[in-house]
């Protein structure tokens, strides 16, 4: 048995009897209550979630497993010659909540090598599909298509015991994770490059792989890395992870629920900001003509922007109230890499002037920028400029956390998701008090 599993294994018996004794002695006991606000408003701040993997406070920012980003790049083991960590030390830190040896992430570097080759089909259907399908269609598309390899059916089928799902979607998660920077890689090459491939390295790690196969020399490893840890979790509520979360709850194995994830992570409110912030960007470039962009023109565009009735894309956050972490961990790689970079200057300028901007606008709670305001800078910088991709990249990292957590909601035996609703009268008897919210029932 891999090294991770039986840490985990030991990790799962262990955490058992806390939820179960939770859920045995304490299920009456209110964590909070929800508003007509919440119910119309899309949840915010209703905590129906569990999750030990991370915590985003809204002031702080994201915690992994207990420790800040700075704290994590620092405490994982790194790449011999390179400034950042194995994704595979991240992956043990994220499933276990230890922060493993230099032996221990080798061999998970050693049992991913071992899941790295892709199937030959997905590259029929992915070769099947227009060439213009978006990205993102055909990430999900190749996730999916891959279903029929999961272990956690193959196991479900024979009549595997309830207390085992973790074993299979372990499994699952770890084939999947495994083969997705070569998939990436190949709708990269595939979509871009003519469909001239690169084979796979056999020695190289998740983030070396990555970039070998993308076609990019040297530091681009180390933006992999960095770019897929960051990207991995951001706590359970939000669309790509809860809906991955939902999807497996039914017993839908890794699969089906990554791939639904990878489709909420493409909406522009999600995912996807990250190549609408290129794209607004470029036009923003256009339209000066070459003249220098300037804090005015900047202020001028933001407001265009909003009065044409569009979000600017980068900014704001349900959760957060600050400039987000992932933004400073990127921003500081930009000082240290690219300080003169036109781009990286010109989205200074960005974060210089929209935060005023939309305060003045007024409505957005968070005027600060999040994760993708600063992410297709150092993309497009490395010569990654096809920035449709962008939310691909996005996805590889989003699956280390959301496939970490479905894993754990099959170990602690999280039941099929299933809230309530309500209709609208409802609500109307319960605000105008002509029924108490105690008389709408609970199931
Ligand atoms: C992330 C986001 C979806 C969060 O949505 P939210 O929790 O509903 O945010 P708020 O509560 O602050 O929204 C209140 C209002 O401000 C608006 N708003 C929020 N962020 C905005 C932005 N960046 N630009 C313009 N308006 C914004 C909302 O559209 C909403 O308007 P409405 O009342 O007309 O519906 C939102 O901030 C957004 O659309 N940002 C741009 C897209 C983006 O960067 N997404 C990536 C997130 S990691």
């Amino acid at each position: 048995m891999a090294k991770l599993k039986e840490r985990l294994s030991a990790k799962v018996q262990e955490q058992r009897p806390r939820t179960q004794k939770l859920l045995k002695e304490h299920a009456d006991v209110k964590i909070g209550e929800v508003t007509i606000g919440q119910a119309i408003g899309g949840g915010r701040g209703v905590r129906m979630l569990v999750t030990d993997i991370s915590y985003l406070d809204p002031m702080e920012g994201i915690r992994f497993r207990g420790k800040t980003i700075p704290e994590t790049f620092a405490a994982l083991p790194k790449v011999p010659g390179s400034g950042y960590p194995y994704v595979e030390a991240f992956w043990w830190f994220l499933l276990t909540g230890d922060v493993p040896t230099n032996e221990e992430t080798l061999d998970v570097v050693r049992e991913f090598q071992a899941h790295r080759e892709v199937p030959a089909y997905v590259g029929t259907v992915l070769r099947a599909m227009p060439r213009d399908a978006h990205p993102m269609v055909m990430f999900s598309t190749a996730i999916l298509a891959m279903e029929r390899e999961s272990t956690f059916v193959k196991r479900y089928n024979q009549g595997m015991k309830k207390d085992e799902y973790w074993d299979a979607t372990y499994d699952d998660a770890t084939s999947l994770l495994a083969k997705l920077p070569s998939i990436a890689a190949l709708i990269y090459r595939l979509k871009y490059k003519g469909d001239a491939q690169i084979a796979a390295d056999p020695k190289l790690d998740f983030g070396g792989n990555f970039a070998h196969q993308m076609g990019f020399a040297k530091p681009y490893d180390d933006v992999a890395r960095m770019y897929f840890i960051l990207h991995s979790d951001h706590e359970s509520g939000n669309v790509s992870a809860h809906t991955t979360h939902l999807v497996a709850s039914a017993l839908s194995d890794a699969y089906y629920a990554l791939s639904a994830g990878i489709d909420g992570l493409a909406g522009p409110l999600h995912g996807l900001a990250n190549q609408e912030v290129l794209r607004w960007i470029m036009k923003f470039q256009e339209k000066l003509g070459g003249a220098e962009p300037t804090e005015e023109n900047v202020k001028q565009a933001l407001w265009d922007t909003l009065k044409a009735g569009q979000v600017i894309p980068g900014y704001g956050h349900a959760v957060l109230r600050k400039t987000d972490p992932r933004y400073v961990a990127q921003m500081e790689f930009c000082q240290k890499h690219l300080p003169h970079d036109p781009l990286f200057k010109l989205v200074n300028m960005i974060y210089k002037v929209a935060p005023g901007v939309l305060t003045e606008h007024g409505k957005t709670k968070n005027p600060w920028p999040n994760v993708d305001a600063q992410s297709g800078v150092i993309q497009w910088y490395y010569g990654l400029k096809e920035w449709d991709f962008y939310t691909v990249l996005f996805g590889v990292g989003r699956a280390i956390g959301v496939l970490a957590n479905i894993t754990w909601d099959r170990a602690l035996g999280y039941p099929i998701e299933r809230p309530k609703s309500v209709t609208t009268k409802m609500l109307e008897d319960v605000a105008s008090k002509a029924i108490h919210h105690d008389e709408l029932g609970s199931d």
